[in-house]
């Protein structure tokens, strides 16, 4: 170790506990490197010149008077609608490259807090309802940065679902669930040995996080094996003092009142100096990583850019596509109607990222495609500019068109960290317009730019085409203008259920009281909850159209060993245009002793199968696809007895099943 704990003075200890200014450690006046951190999940926010109000601050949320222009990456839940590993690495591995230029090393990224609550305004920021899902890309992610040679800081630990009052809401959560549901994305994760682990705002069980001994000492260091350095939220710390002798080492921002309190409790006696030493030695070795560590920028601007597109196209997810009307073909006369088809849609707070990049507006991409004009108008109705003339206008270009692509949706600030969205419906003047357009045209495509699951009961069945596109990043519509015109082959899938309406929601998007949110449902979250309770849904959990068709075939689920099995299947292309199928496995314990979902994602493929073609594509099953976790004997168990492995296309398209009995003596 280049940094030895035995030449510090406590005072120099202590000073390294919290932060030195909004972003960086402290140096100890050049004794020690300084670790500047930087968000996040969409692309690197690099703060460069602090003026923020102090509500800001407060909210550790510093949009500063400027941050560093940077690659505006695809939202993680875009990433997670590609369903691809390679992706995700490749998002990590891109924006590491801002960070390397930047100078930050350590990003902000990625966030794996399971999507409980539809109406959370930080979906768009993380990858999905189901664990298995969010952990295999997370870890690809944080490979991909941490290749790089920039440290990862996997967020936010733990139960963090809910925005609003997300500083004191108590998640009340049962073991059972926590470890079946919101744990192990931050386990598969830390195999990927992040640098950093972030701790959340919200009480556990009655316990802030920050000072959660049990969750952040026994559970994340000592169970799940985490070795790096825990750094609370911005903001975050509510007692410092028991924070540390909950192991969380390094509190951000910088705070004017910490040496004084950490002093004082020292004194105390009620820290002690090796609890002390514990944290510090994690601030040294995190920084000595930051100085060892080989980094070069791998990715050039355009390559940034040329990622973020391929990203964007494998994230994007035809949901609807009645009469073949997609594909656009070259003669089709077109309007582009929606202001989001002109900028570049995202999420609010820290995931914010500024771009220098000049965005092609889907008209022009499409019109560069074509040689010729594509029609553009922003459609805002019964906004004090419009007059009536204009919507004439608009109507007559609708009328007059072959097909009409409607951009609707919703972003910042109604979609950001610290709100819950009031509704999973499309303002009521976007769905007006909707069902305008298709007073006017048959041909509708919708193009829905959100965060998280719509509503779209409302519309859907009056229009031909749907693709969800998400907060797709500075390649937005070079991605979707590919797809459009049949360049690219959707390949998407939803890494969350979209359900009928609010009300068949578990969590409504209401806390109970205010101050405790009781986690009542337990396991059946997402489509564990609607597959186990057989309740309709608009689109279910890995649902997504291709441009291609895809036959499954010939199931083999071969034991080979006491509880491990190689699932294999056959996938046929049997259309006449190559493309991509995620493929999903499933599996059901027939008669657990305890309540189990009607079925758990265990496995996934994303494989390119040209038109004709046939794909033999193989999953590893072992212990954990099996298992559920014992309250009593405080493990993993699985039970002997009757379980079903499925394969499908969706959680409820399944193509291919097979019962089998797990007899863990043999
Ligand atoms: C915010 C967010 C966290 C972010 C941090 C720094 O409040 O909760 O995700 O990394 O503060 O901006």
């Amino acid at each position: 170790m280049k940094y030895d704990l035995k030449e510090l003075t406590l005072d120099e200890k202590l000073l390294l506990l919290t932060g030195r200014d909004n972003w960086s450690t402290n140096g100890l006046c050049g004794k020690i490197k300084s670790v500047f951190m930087a968000d996040g999940p969409c692309g690197l926010r690099k703060v460069e010149e602090e003026n923020t109000s102090d509500d800001e601050t407060k909210l550790g949320i510093t949009l500063g008077s400027h941050t560093r222009l940077a690659t505006a990456m695809p939202a993680l839940s875009v990433v997670a609608n590609s369903w691809n590993e390679e992706a995700a690495y490749l998002d990590g591995a891109t924006i590491a490259s801002d960070c390397v230029e930047g100078a930050v090393d350590v990003l902000l990224a990625p966030g794996v807090n399971i999507k409980r609550n539809v109406l959370n305004g930080r979906n768009f920021e993380y990858f999905s309802e189901d664990p298995y899902l969010t952990g295999k890309l997370a870890r690809a992610f944080v490979e991909g940065v941490q290749d790089q040679g920039v440290g990862a800081c996997v967020k936010h630990f733990v139960a963090n679902n809910n925005e609003r009052d997300r500083y004191c809401t108590s998640s009340e959560v049962d073991d059972r669930t926590l470890h079946e549901i919101y744990l192990p994305a931050f386990e598969e994760t830390i195999k990927a040995k992040p640098w950093t682990v972030m701790c959340s705002y919200n009480p556990v069980n009655g316990v802030q996080m920050s000072h959660n001994a049990k969750m952040l000492k026994k559970v994340l260091r000592e169970e799940l094996g985490f070795d790096g350095l825990i750094v609370s939220d911005w903001e975050a710390v509510w007692d410092h003092p028991k924070a540390v002798k909950a192991t969380l080492d390094l509190r951000m921002p910088a705070n004017a009142d910490a040496f004084d309190q950490l002093k004082a409790a020292y004194e105390k006696g009620k820290i002690t100096e090796e609890e002390i030493d514990f944290c510090v030695q994690n601030v040294l070795s995190l920084a000595e990583k930051t100085e060892k560590v080989e980094r070069k920028v791998k990715y050039s601007q355009e390559q940034r850019h040329e990622n973020a597109v391929k990203i964007a196209k494998e994230g994007i997810v035809l949901l609807k596509n009645e009469e073949g009307l997609l594909p656009l073909n070259k003669n089709q006369k077109i309007a582009v109607l929606g202001t989001l088809s002109a900028k570049i849609p995202q999420g609010g707070g820290s995931a914010i990222v500024s771009t220098g990049y000049r965005l092609k507006m889907l008209s022009q991409a499409l019109g560069e495609k074509l040689g010729r004009e594509v029609y553009y108008g922003p459609a805002i109705w019964r906004d004090v500019l419009t007059t009536s003339s204009l919507i004439k206008q608009h109507m007559q270009e609708i009328y007059h068109s072959d097909v009409a692509i409607l951009c609707v949706g919703e972003q910042a600030p109604v979609v950001a960290e610290g709100c819950e969205r009031e509704t999973m419906k499309l303002t009521a003047v976007q769905e007006d317009l909707i069902l305008r357009t298709a007073k006017y045209n048959k041909n509708v495509v919708v193009l829905v730019y959100g965060g998280s699951a719509i509503d779209m009961s409302a519309w859907i069945d009056s229009v031909k085409a749907v693709i969800f596109v998400g907060y797709a990043g500075e390649g937005i519509n070079e991605a979707l203008s590919s797809i459009l015109l049949g360049e690219t082959n959707p390949s998407g899938k939803l890494n969350e259920t979209f359900p009928l309406c609010i009300e068949d929601t578990l969590t409504k998007g209401i806390l109970d009281d205010g101050m405790v949110d009781y986690y009542s449902e337990g396991v059946l979250v997402g489509y564990r909850y609607y597959d186990t309770k057989e309740k309709g849904v608009l689109f279910p959990f890995g649902y997504g159209l291709s441009y291609s068709k895809f036959e499954y075939s010939d199931l083999k689920v071969e034991k080979v060993g006491k509880t491990d099995y190689i699932v294999s299947y056959n996938i046929t292309n049997i259309s006449d245009i190559d493309g991509k199928e995620v493929s999903q496995v499933y599996v059901k314990d027939v008669f657990a002793s305890v309540l189990r979902p009607e079925k758990e994602l265990k496995g996934f493929s994303k494989d390119f199968i040209k038109a004709g073609e046939t794909k033999r594509v193989s999953i590893e099953l072992n212990f954990r696809s099996f298992a559920y976790y014992s309250v009593v004997y405080d493990e993993w168990t699985v039970e002997d007895g009757d379980f079903v492995v499925m394969v499908g296309a969706s959680s409820r398209d399944i193509r291919l099943s097979q019962k089998l009995f797990l007899n863990t003596e043999e």
